[in-house]
């Protein structure tokens, strides 16, 4: 499928116009993408939730939703444009009759603002809400539009997408029923990060990465994405979720594929997702005693950070006192092809860590001790290339040099890019650049179906054997630590050690 260059005049109708997510990441989004005039000339909005509300009052929180969340202030002129094909409609996601509404409500609205048909829905409703949804545009009638194009309507659709391979399956059978893969867009929103795409750019764009990139010279990956929160409001949610299923089986796995990939052959949605998508399938399934020695779940207790007391994940609000949900993971994963054979990528989540960080780091094999030893140095440094998704986005080239003076003395230095500094203009946010992507039909950052489930395959094993097997330790961290020694040992056992320990 070929995106279009400039987005088109269309709706966006959002379900779940009420919640969290509208206010803090779409409408925001909308607006900066707005301000940058990155819009189509006219898009209309549709709030659909079930609050009993007016156009204006809608339209009211909505500005301060911009107030808050935006990042760029407020700008009246602009907003009353913006805000003034704002429309708010009542229903609830199963009556049908809200449906048929909505479908009248399009067409007043193709009518006078020229949108064609061309509508964007937008899930942003817990996941229980996506069946109701989609069986009931499709029975309105308002999944297909045989006179446009085969990729409108699109419909967009956030994650948790599945709890396990079975529900992820049988989620897509439904989804396709009424839609075709080419109007779905499944959002992983680390995809939409600067930083996240610039892996590719940083690849495949530099001669000096690719030769290297491979079992002959890498001794393993490092994937680590920590997280000083807890679980926020959010207890009720997580509590039935675990980091597995909310962190590893999409962000981490997706930041695993862009890294191990091989080049496109161009840089088409289904090139990029083909190549993700071999990935997945090249990982080597978990058995159990792969899980038993290779997967460690962690859970944090009561523990400081930044100096303030903060209470264990039991105490959290909504969460069982008894409960047994993972805030950590650490697992050991092997690629099994020509490139990857022998490297292995560890990859590491957690909440209640003592810093906010995502990063990949590319950890080189160590040369050969000869030289250096000689002058009874200690061992040199391999050589690290850390991707650093955030915060300080950028990346980072460990190297050895020789410390100014008369003898030799090795150092490890660093090379560095930041974003901050290197460019002028701020990075989007990363919904940003997906709510357009949308808009201008490029899936390239989306998941497809068979991702999805490749990585629900490799992922529900290990639930099932926790699940199954209720001796299999869930082991404890102080909140404001690395995480349980069990995560340090697995690296220990294979003579390596996770970064910032
Ligand atoms: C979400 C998870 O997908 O990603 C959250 O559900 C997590 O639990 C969040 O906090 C992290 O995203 P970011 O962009 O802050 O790294």
């Amino acid at each position: 499928m070929t995106a279009e260059r400039e987005p088109r005049a269309c709706t966006m109708v959002i379900f779940g116009a009420t919640g969290d997510l509208t206010r803090r990441k779409l409408i925001p989004g909308l607006y900066s993408l707005a301000k940058q005039q990155l819009l189509p000339s006219q898009l209309v909005v549709i709030g659909f939730a079930r609050r009993p509300k007016t156009h204006e009052q809608f339209r009211q929180e909505m500005r301060q939703a911009v107030c808050e969340f935006a990042r760029f202030p407020l700008d009246e002129a602009l907003w009353e444009r913006f805000a003034s094909r704002f429309y708010y409609h009542q229903s609830t996601f199963d009556d049908a009759e809200g449906y048929r509404r909505l479908g009248a409500l399009l067409r007043q609205v193709e009518a006078e603002c020229g949108t064609q048909g061309r509508t964007i829905y937008y899930l942003a409703t817990p996941p229980e809400a996506y069946y109701d949804i989609v069986h009931h545009l499709h029975a309105a009638g308002l999944t297909q539009r045989p006179e446009m194009a085969q990729t409108w309507p699109r419909i967009v659709v956030e994650k948790p997408f599945g709890r396990d391979l079975a529900t992820a399956r049988e989620l897509n059978r439904h989804f396709r029923s009424a839609f075709g893969e080419e109007q779905i867009y499944r959002i992983d929103h680390y995809l939409g990060k600067e930083t996240v795409q610039n892996i590719m750019v940083l690849r495949f764009a530099n001669g000096i990465f690719e030769p290297l990139w491979n079992q002959k010279y890498i001794d393993h990956v490092q994937i680590t994405v920590s997280e000083t929160v807890g679980v926020e409001d959010r207890g009720g949610y997580y509590d039935t979720t675990g980091a597995l299923r909310d962190m590893v089986q999409n962000h981490l796995l997706q930041l695993l594929t862009l890294t191990a990939m091989e080049p496109p052959g161009s840089l088409r949605a289904d090139a990029v997702r083909n190549e993700k998508m071999k990935v997945l399938e090249t990982i080597r399934p978990l058995d159990g005693e792969a899980i038993r020695q290779g997967v460690v779940r962690g859970q944090y207790t009561a523990g400081s950070l930044d100096g303030q007391p903060v209470p264990a994940y039991c105490q959290e609000p909504r969460v069982k006192p008894d409960s047994r949900t993972e805030t950590f993971v650490a697992l050991k994963l092997w690629i099994d092809n020509w490139r990857w054979a022998g490297v292995p990528f560890y990859l590491r989540t957690g909440k209640r860590l003592p810093r906010r960080l995502s990063e990949i780091a590319i950890q080189f094999k160590p040369i050969p001790q000869i030289l250096f030893r000689a002058g009874r140095q200690a061992e040199v440094t391999p050589n690290v290339l850390v991707l650093h998704i955030q915060p300080d986005e950028g990346a980072s080239l460990t190297i050895v040099a020789k410390a100014p003076g008369l003898q030799v003395r090795l150092q490890s230095v660093e090379m560095e890019f930041q974003y901050g500094t290197s460019f002028e203009a701020p990075s989007p946010e990363a919904y940003e650049r997906l709510l357009r992507d949308v808009m201008i039909g490029d899936q390239t950052l989306f998941m497809r179906g068979d991702e999805v489930e490749a990585a629900w395959s490799l992922v529900t094993p290990i639930l099932e054997y926790w699940d199954t097997h209720k001796d299999t330790p869930l082991h404890f961290y102080p909140a404001g630590t690395w995480g349980p020694a069990a995560a340090e040992a697995l690296l220990a056992n294979d003579g390596r050690r996770w970064r910032h320990l």
